[in-house]
């Protein structure tokens, strides 16, 4: 086992081939719409099926939380016609997948700051969050009015908060604390975050969460994202050597002493 910052990261070979947290930056609507002559909408709206077949795949293969970023804090400067769409969207969504989110087992968590939508919006959030609560399958985070650095602010805002109520102390500021402060501090550390759409870049998406999970870039655009592109990139997590800053000489001999451990308790 490697531990960083209070979180203990396996190297067991068995555990590590499917992620636990998978976070997936959903790019490239627009061009595919584009693409068939469409509006940039369309291509919004056909990536619900993507979303859908993504989310069916996480909770099939184990995943214990899958992030998705739905709406950046910077997408609020796109046309307003889009941005309309977008929240139609995911009012939409709400509406009619929430209840088989809740049949399947499945936690709906919306991050970002939603006090910047509609009342209506957020009162269905906060429904739809409340309603699955309880769900242990697999978590499905939706990043709305998400950005990474806000996410720092926010943390780094509630931490110097209760040090004002004295309810913590500046000793007490670490990385375990903080990374317990921000939006994703309830569910494991992040392991993968694939990008769909050709581009090599974050966009201020999980920028603290990223600090050791593995990159998988795509060309596939997002409506045309599937079970079979998903799976090409848990398998390719699967092979790759995560070292956490160790040497990969290091990790091997960890490897063997944990295939030795086994062999003893077999
Ligand atoms: C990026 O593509 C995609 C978005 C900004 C929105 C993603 C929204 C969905 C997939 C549908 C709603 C989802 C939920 C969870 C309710 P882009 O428009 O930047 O594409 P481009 O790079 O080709 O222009």
């Amino acid at each position: 086992m490697t531990k960083i910052s209070g979180q203990s990261h396996s190297t067991d070979k068995a555990i590590d081939k499917i992620p636990h947290h998978v976070a997936i930056i959903m790019d490239g609507n627009g061009r595919w719409a584009q693409q068939k002559g469409k509006l940039r909408t369309f291509g919004h709206k056909a990536g619900v099926d993507a979303v859908r077949a993504s989310v069916t795949l996480a909770r099939k293969v184990g995943i214990e939380s899958l992030t998705l970023f739905a709406f950046s804090s910077e997408n609020w400067q796109r046309p307003k016609e889009e941005v309309g769409v977008l929240m139609q969207l995911f009012s939409l969504v709400l509406r009619s997948e929430v209840k088989k989110l809740n049949q399947n087992d499945i936690r709906l968590k919306v991050i970002g700051d939603i006090s910047a939508f509609d009342i209506k919006l957020q009162e269905k959030i906060k429904k739809a969050e409340a309603l699955t609560a309880r769900n242990k399958s697999l978590t499905l985070n939706i990043a709305a009015n998400y950005g990474g650095r806000w996410d720092i602010i926010d943390a780094t805002r509630r931490i110097a908060h209760k040090v004002e109520q004295k309810q913590l102390s500046l000793n007490d500021i670490d990385e375990e604390l903080f990374n317990q402060h921000v939006s994703t501090g309830d569910l494991p550390e992040l392991d993968l975050l694939i990008r769909t759409g050709g581009d090599h870049r974050v966009s201020n998406f999980l920028l603290w969460q990223c600090a050791y999970a593995e990159f998988y870039f795509t060309d596939v655009l997002w409506p045309d994202f599937n079970e079979e592109v998903f799976n090409l990139a848990i398998a390719d997590f699967a092979i790759r050597q995560r070292r956490f800053g160790l040497t990969g000489e290091q990790i091997m001999k960890q490897e063997d002493n944990d295939n030795n451990n086994e062999n003893v308790i077999c």
